[in-house]
């Protein structure tokens, strides 16, 4: 009979719960690297899950500048992130060059004794590599970038098993980036489109070239002084573009008026803040901005419409627009009015800070102004 050779299976037995834990290992990284549509994290993480599945000492990713044909860190992991960050490989240029260059995976285990290893990053940080895991990032068989892991721990060597598990993390690492690029470009075409709607309306009213243009300026400068939510940012500059779309229901004679206006047609005109309302809610993905377009000519005591509400019931995107809206409407000439000059509109902002208008964004208003970024 066969003598079984115990210690040969507990060996083997130990690989392959360690293969387990590894593959379920990459299965989480893959999880939490395709739970956001944020490219820097996205690219943060996947640096992370390179180092932790790799085991390894550091890990990078570096991206491929298409224009100029070459490779950059585009996150490092450790206290040399700073200085890695300004290292740029041309294609083909040390393991991460090459690996992008010619498509294929490597392991480096000697890289002092290897012609392609650059020098240059152990050069300027310190860093010495033992060895390095290199495998190409690739999204519908162009090679995006390279995903590295250097010095593998324990003095181990990397070995073929590692290379497929980290290959299969750079087709995660691919999925996510493009995904967050498509999500991108998506967000892109929907401000170009909010855009071109403003001006579309606004070339119906010759008295208001760049109007909007210049809200969104003023209200993204303030924003800059106040403590607001990423999605508050987000809205602001949508709401701040669409912010009169409800112009479009507004009769021509009204619009184009070159005279002043009669108290019949300003109240006309005032509807033209709920009708935009009106039209954005019905497309789900400007349901947000609805209450900045809605109420951006509510005043803080109350006097404003079309609801009169005060203070605190105001959303701030809906105080914002308003300082930033009225501030350009008095510095723009009308032809019954030539425009104030800035520093004497913004006297009128200060002047009615507390009654038409939000205090602090008026006072934020103010910093950006001093600041410059008031145009
Ligand atoms: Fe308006």
């Amino acid at each position: 009979m066969k003598k079984i050779d115990l210690n040969r299976w507990v060996s083997k037995l130990k690989r392959i719960e360690e293969r387990v834990d590894r593959l379920a290992l990459l299965a989480r990284l893959s999880q939490l690297l395709n739970s956001t549509l944020d490219h820097k994290e996205i690219r943060r993480k996947a640096m992370e899950a390179a180092t932790q599945l790799m085991k390894a000492e550091a890990g990078s990713l570096l991206l491929v500048d298409e224009d100029k044909q070459q490779l950059y860190f585009e996150v490092a992991l450790g206290d040399k992130e700073e200085t890695i960050k300004t290292i740029t490989l041309n294609m083909g240029e040390g393991i991460a060059g090459w690996v992008a260059k010619d498509g294929d995976p490597l392991i480096v285990n000697a890289p002092e004794k290897d012609p392609r290893f650059f020098k240059g990053v152990d050069g300027r940080t310190e860093f010495k590599t033992r060895n390095i895991i290199c495998v190409p990032v690739r999204v519908k068989e162009k090679v995006i970038g390279v995903l590295e892991a250097v010095n593998k721990q324990e003095e181990e060597a990397f070995d073929k098993e590692d290379l497929s598990i980290f290959a299969s993390l750079a087709d995660q690492v691919a999925i996510a980036l493009d995904n967050a690029r498509l999500y991108l470009e998506l967000e892109d075409t929907f401000f170009e489109t909010a855009e071109s709607l403003a001006e579309a309306i606004e070339k119906r009213d010759p008295y208001t070239g760049g109007h909007t243009r210049r809200v969104t300026q003023y209200s993204l400068a303030i924003a800059k002084y106040l403590q607001l939510k990423p999605l508050e940012r987000k809205c602001l500059r949508i709401a701040s573009v669409l912010h009169d779309i409800g112009k479009i229901g507004i009769k021509d004679q009204i619009l184009r008026k070159p005279e002043r206006l009669s108290p019949e047609e300003y109240d006309e005109i005032k509807h033209h803040s709920h009708m935009g309302a009106e039209i954005i809610e019905h497309i789900r993905q400007l349901r947000e901005i609805v209450p900045g377009v809605k109420y951006h000519h509510e005043q803080v005591d109350g006097r404003g419409y079309p609801n009169g509400l005060r203070g605190e019931e105001i959303p701030i995107i809906a105080k914002i627009v308003a300082v930033a809206d009225t501030f350009d409407a008095m510095t723009t000439s009308r032809p019954y009015r030539k425009g104030m000059e800035k520093e004497v509109a913004l006297g009128e902002l200060k002047r009615c800070a507390g009654t038409q208008f939000d205090e602090g964004v008026v006072k934020a208003f103010i910093q950006a102004f001093e600041n410059g970024e008031i145009e």
